[in-house]
C-alpha cells in the first residue's frame, strides 16, 4: 500500500465540479493506498479569514467529503492544524527554502498581481508548507490537479535538499499522482468554462443546494433562441447542457434531447426542467447526509480526533529523526 498525501483547501460548500473532480478520486484512492487527507486550514490563513469563516469552512468541508464517501477507517482524514509538527517541520524547512526560487513560484507571482494588498510570508512559503505536509509522513504519491504541479516539483526539492544536506535517505521523494486526464471537467451553467465558485452567482450546484434552488439555477442556465439547421454543431452553452446532462442522466434521456436538438425540435425549457430534476436525483442523498452529519458535532469532534491521533503519531515519529538528524540532541 503506498503511502498518500493530499491537502484539500477549506472552501466551504462543495459543488458538483468539486465533486467529479477530486473527491471521487479520493474515494476511489483510499481503498487501495494508505491515504492520509487533511484539511488545509494552515495554509488558508493566507487570505485572512475571520475565525467564524475559517471554522464554518472546515467544518463544511469536513462534512461534504464524509457525506460524499471518505471513509476516515479507510483513511487518515484530519485537521492540518491539529498537526502542529507540520509547523515545526515547515520552520526547520524554510531554513532551505531560498527567497529567489520561491519568488519565481506562478502561484506566488499571480496571488502578487492579484492581492497585491497582502502579499505575506505565508504566500511566499506555501510551497514549504506544502512540502512539510507531505514529507512529513514520507508520502509516495500526492494527488493533485495540473495547477500544483509547480507546488509538487518544489515538494521535491525541498525533500531531496534536505537528503543531501544531511546525506540521509530519510524523505522519499514524492511523485504527483496525476489524475489529470481522468477528471470529468463540470461545466458552468454560465453557458462558458467549467463550474467554480468564484464564477458567480448561480454558476455552480452545491451538494447541499435544496431542490428548489437547483430548478432555479437550471431554469436560468443559459442557452440561446435554438439551432437554425439540421445536425448542426452546438455552440459552447448548447454543448454545456448537454454535458452536464451526461453526468446524471441515463443514456436514452441525453440521446433523446439530442435528436430533439438534431432536429431543431428542442425546447430548453423541457431538457431543462430533465435536467434539473435528474441533479435533483443525484444529489439528494448528499444534501440528506450533509444535514445529519452538521448536527452532529459529537461524531464530527470523534472524526477529527481519530484522524488527527493517527497523523501525529506519523508525524512525530519522522520529526523526532529529522531533529536528530539536524543535530538537536538530548544531553
Ligand atoms: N495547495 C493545495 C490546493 O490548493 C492544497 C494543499 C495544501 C495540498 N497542502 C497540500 C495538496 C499538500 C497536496 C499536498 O489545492
Amino acid at each position: 500500500m503506498d503511502r498518500v498525501v493530499s491537502g484539500i483547501r477549506p472552501t466551504g460548500n462543495l459543488h458538483l465540479g468539486n465533486y467529479f473532480g477530486a473527491i471521487r478520486n479520493f474515494i476511489k484512492m483510499q481503498d487501495e493506498n494508505d491515504c492520509f487527507f487533511f484539511i488545509a486550514d494552515y495554509h488558508s490563513l493566507t487570505t485572512h479569514p475571520t475565525p467564524d469563516d475559517l471554522h464554518g469552512n472546515v467544518k463544511q468541508v469536513l462534512v461534504e467529503y464524509l457525506a460524499s464517501g471518505l471513509d476516515p477507517d479507510k483513511a487518515t482524514l484530519y485537521i492540518q492544524s491539529d498537526v502542529s509538527e507540520v509547523a515545526e517541520l515547515y520552520l526547520l524547512l524554510n531554513m532551505n527554502a531560498y527567497l529567489g526560487e520561491l519568488e519565481r513560484c506562478t502561484s506566488f507571482k499571480e496571488k502578487v498581481r492579484k492581492q497585491s494588498e497582502n502579499v505575506n510570508a505565508g504566500l511566499l512559503t506555501y510551497p514549504t508548507l506544502m512540502a512539510a505536509d507531505v514529507i512529513i509522513h514520507k508520502a509516495l504519491k500526492v494527488p493533485v490537479g495540473k495547477d500544483q504541479e509547480q507546488n509538487l516539483e518544489m515538494m521535491r526539492t525541498f525533500a531531496r535538499r534536505f537528503n543531501r544536506m544531511y546525506k540521509t535517505e530519510l524523505f522519499p521523494i514524492p511523485k504527483a499522482f496525476n489524475f489529470g486526464e481522468e477528471l470529468i471537467k463540470i461545466p458552468g451553467l454560465d453557458g462558458s468554462g467549467k463550474m467554480g465558485k468564484s464564477e458567480g452567482e448561480g454558476n455552480a450546484i452545491f451538494l447541499n443546494d435544496e431542490p428548489e434552488v437547483i430548478r432555479k439555477k437550471v431554469m436560468r442556465a443559459v442557452t440561446d433562441s435554438g439551432p437554425q439547421s439540421m445536425n448542426q454543431v452546438k455552440p459552447e452553452p448548447i454543448e454545456n447542457l448537454f454535458n452536464l446532462m451526461k453526468v446524471v442522466s441515463g443514456e436514452e434521456t441525453v440521446s433523446f434531447f439530442d435528436d430533439q436538438y438534431n432536429t431543431c425540435q428542442i425546447r430548453y425549457g423541457d431538457m431543462k426542467k430533465q435536467l434539473a430534476e435528474d441533479i435533483i436525483l443525484f444529489t439528494t442523498p448528499f444534501l440528506e447526509k450533509i444535514k445529519a452529519l452538521s448536527a452532529d458535532n459529537e461524531y464530527l469532534r470523534k472524526v477529527a480526533k481519530q484522524g488527527a491521533d493517527k497523523a501525529r503519531e506519523s508525524a512525530r515519529k519522522t520529526l523526532n529523526e529529522v531533529r536528530e538528524i539536524i543535530g538537536f540532541k538530548t544531553f
